[in-house]
Parts: structure tokens; sequence; C-alpha cells
């Protein structure tokens, strides 16, 4: 055909950003009522040359593609070529429509990257094995961010909440009930669960750089290793804690969690002063616990409320304390992770 489509979503980190880069395990959900949609189509090609490609990105507050990322989704293509077996010369305009705002730690890059790929494979008509598609989106998310563990690649495709774990290199990621990975069947069946609480996702307004922030902690943790040793422990602590507690149920202590996991990211700076004051004013707001979500240095925090009206609540503080945009999330009846 002339058109190929592809779709992918957002999603938030619950636990484990930043220590997940240094083979710690994070959990994270998928957001899927932040959805993207790219459309890739065909141009009339005339002779030889190299390949043209060109990108629009259209969502909230945003033009088309910055050229940095423009550069990033242009790597993608190549490695597609490659891997997909596509030797002709392509010539694709893709539109990727975005509904999440960028740069606030909600996984737009990831998204766009792989609705991108999707629709490639979609428009040369090339079915893409899991490990494929996050292997494409992890060249530009290698690209954008400098290092990437590629949980964001992972759970911008998943269909339930996500436990992440890479290894260090290259190791193939073990992503339990998400989607195509060898775990993920091992993992799948067992027993579903329900899990009551609801998360009330919050843009601080700021936008804040993964890269940045990522950098910065490469060159503290460099020059202090014993630091990157207990920030990773205790983080790996807390998120195989969450994860029991999820599974079980455990609403208030799974906010606990959550509270003391911003303290670890706070105390290592990734934090700042406005999102230090929406995780106060959620909790106040009779959340059970709050922290930062993703890349940190501004972006999202997220909230964990035990019913809706709760939630709401929450969420009204949060914009009189200054959040732009708010989203509340339930967690819903999943299969176990066990
Ligand atoms: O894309 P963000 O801002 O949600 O950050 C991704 C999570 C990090 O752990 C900070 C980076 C990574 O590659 O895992």
């Amino acid at each position: 055909g002339h058109t190929g489509t592809g779709r992918a979503h957002g999603k938030a980190i619950l636990f484990g950003e930043h220590a997940v880069v240094y083979g710690a395990p994070a959990l994270a959900i998928p957001v899927p009522r932040l959805p993207v949609t790219a459309t890739a189509t065909r141009l009339p090609s005339a002779g030889e040359g190299a390949d043209q490609i060109s990108f629009a990105i259209a969502g909230p507050g945003t033009g088309s593609a910055t050229p940095v990322e423009a550069d990033d989704l242009r790597h993608l293509v190549a490695e597609f070529k490659v891997r997909a077996g596509v030797t002709e010369r392509v010539c694709v305009d893709v539109l990727i429509d975005c509904a999440i705002p960028r740069g606030c730690g909600l996984g737009s890059s990831a998204a766009c990257a792989r609705a991108a790929v999707l629709a490639l494979g979609d428009l040369f008509g090339r079915r893409l094995d899991a490990r494929t598609v996050f292997d494409l989106v992890q060249v530009s998310e290698t690209a954008a961010h400098g290092r990437a563990s590629g949980i964001d690649a992972i759970a911008t495709g998943a269909t339930a909440p996500l436990y992440f774990r890479a290894g260090l290199a290259r190791e193939l990621p073990v992503a339990m009930a998400g989607e195509g990975f060898p775990d993920a069947a091992r993992a799948g069946a067992a027993h579903p669960w329900e899990f009551d609480g609801l998360f009330v996702i919050a843009d601080s307004g700021a936008s804040g750089s993964t890269k940045e922030a990522v950098e910065m902690l490469r060159g503290a943790f460099e020059r202090d290793p014993r630091t990157k040793e207990t920030f990773v422990r205790e983080v790996a602590g807390l998120t195989h804690a969450a994860l029991r507690d999820l599974g079980e149920g455990r609403v208030d202590d799974l906010g606990a969690r959550l509270t003391e996991n911003h303290r670890l990211l706070r105390d290592i700076g990734i934090s700042t002063e406005r999102i230090d004051t929406l995780v106060e004013t959620a909790i106040a707001a009779g959340g059970r616990g709050a922290k930062i979500s993703g890349g940190g240095l501004g972006g999202c925090m997220v909230a964990l409320a035990d019913d809706p009206r709760r939630a709401e609540t929450i969420a009204g503080r949060l914009h009189e304390a200054g959040a732009v945009r708010t989203w509340v999330v339930p967690v819903g009846r999943f299969a176990s992770y066990a």
C-alpha cells in the first residue's frame, strides 16, 4: 500500500528510574489515554539518490519535529532498512500525532519512535517481531538519551504494568507482562490480580532533560561509586517490595514506598522545588504516597490514591499548586507478576 500506520502510547515510571540504567529493576505503567499514531506515506520518488525522509510531530504545544528528534528518527529508518531487509531507495513522509506532552517523562520520544517503526513495517509489509521493534526504538532512544535502559521502548507498547530489568550492557530485557519477550509467557498466566489504587500523574509544567539528568548522575557516580551502589541497592529493594504490594493489593505500603523512592531521587539531585511541592501537596491531599516520575529535573510526578474521588481531589489540589495537566490512571486487573 501507499500508507502504513503504527500506534504506541505514553507510560509512567512508578519505581526505579535512573537506577534501571545501572541494572536495577523498575516498574512502569502504560498510559493508553495518551496515544501516539504514526502514518507513513510513500512519496513519489524520481530516480536514484539518497533516501528522502521527512518527519513531523503534531501534538500538545508542538509543531514539527525538532531537528534533534528528526535526526534520531532518521537513524531509526537507516536501521529499519537493515533489519527489515529493505534495499530500495526509501522516500517517505512520516506524520506522528502525539498526545503525550514532550519532555516531561511520559515516554514521548520512545512512543513516537515505536509508532514510526510500526508504521514503516506496515508500509513495507514487514512483520517485525517484538525484539526487532525494541532494538529499533532503542536506536533512536540511545541517540536521544545517550544511555537508555530500554524501559520506555517497552512500556510505550505494553498493555499491563511492567517489571523491567536490563542487566548491564545488551542483555535481553526481561519484560514480564509485556509483549513477546520470553519471560512474558512464563509470568503472565498464573493468578490474575486486582489493584484498587489509582495513580494521579501531574505535569509540573517545567520540562526536564532526561539526557542531562542521566549524564549528571553518570558523572556523580563516577566520582563516587559508593553513592551509586547505595542508590541502586536501595531503589532495587523498594521496587521488589512494591511488586509484592501491587500483587497483594497493599495500597498504603505501595504509597509509602513511592515516597521513599522520591526521597532517594531527591537526595541525588533529580527532583526540583516545584516537584517537591507537588509531592507534598499530593500527600497533604490524602495521597498514599507520591514521587517524581521519569528522567527528572522537572517533568512529571505521580501520586497514589485509594479511590476515584480521592484521586480527583488530589488532581484538583495539584492544579492549585501549579500543575499544568493531570491524568488519573486506574491500575486495574492483571495477570500475576509472580
Ligand atoms: O523518558 P523518561 O524521562 O521517563 O526517563 C527514562 C527513565 C530513565 O531511567 C531516567 C532513563 C532510562 O533510560 O531508563
